[in-house]
């Protein structure tokens, strides 16, 4: 029986087993590449996807599981236009190579949905999962810090001190 459930706000429905991995779905059968495949054991983060806007890793996650749910890739993250992650993932130079980096930005972008004006340690915390072979840290934390100022500006928040401060460094 088809497995149905929302992807990047569109109803589809997939002839797949229950078994297959939600990477194996997106990557393979939908050709949605921008979620990587890394170490296919939920230990790097390269997967990372939301589902119902939680960070999950796809590459562990059967089909089965997002019956009925509604599933985010880097591919729908912003809807129209790019997420403030992205802006500020470019403003940072934050990728190397690249590989990591759409896992890095799904993890990031729900951990803003849930925590808007994060600390170091709550991102550190949050991103720990998401490893990172060219060693971008630093930067994706900074961008971290960018985008949860560029969104509390953006709903009329003061942004918190560090916003200034990461942009000037
Ligand atoms: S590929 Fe899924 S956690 Fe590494
Ligand atoms: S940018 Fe190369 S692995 Fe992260």
């Amino acid at each position: 029986m088809p497995i149905t459930f929302m992807l990047n706000d569109r109803s589809i429905s997939l002839d797949v087993e229950g078994e297959m991995p939600l990477l194996w779905a997106l990557r393979d059968v939908l050709k949605l590449t921008g979620t990587k495949f890394g170490c296919g054991a939920g230990l790097c983060g390269a997967c990372t996807v939301h589902r119902e806007g939680e960070a999950i890793r796809a590459c562990t996650t059967p089909m089965s599981s997002v019956q009925g749910r509604r599933i985010t890739t880097i591919e729908g993250l912003g809807g129209q236009a790019d997420h403030p992650l992205q802006d500020a993932w470019i403003r940072h130079n934050v990728a190397q190579c690249g590989y990591c980096q759409p896992g890095q930005i799904m993890a990031a972008s729900a951990l803003l949905a849930q925590n808007p004006s994060p600390t170091d340690e709550d991102i550190d915390r949050a991103m720990a999962g998401n490893l990172c072979r060219c060693g971008t840290y630093s930067r994706i934390r900074a961008a971290i810090h960018d985008a949860a100022g560029q969104l509390q500006s953006d709903s009329g928040q003061t942004p918190a001190p560090y916003y200034q401060s990461n942009l000037e460094s």
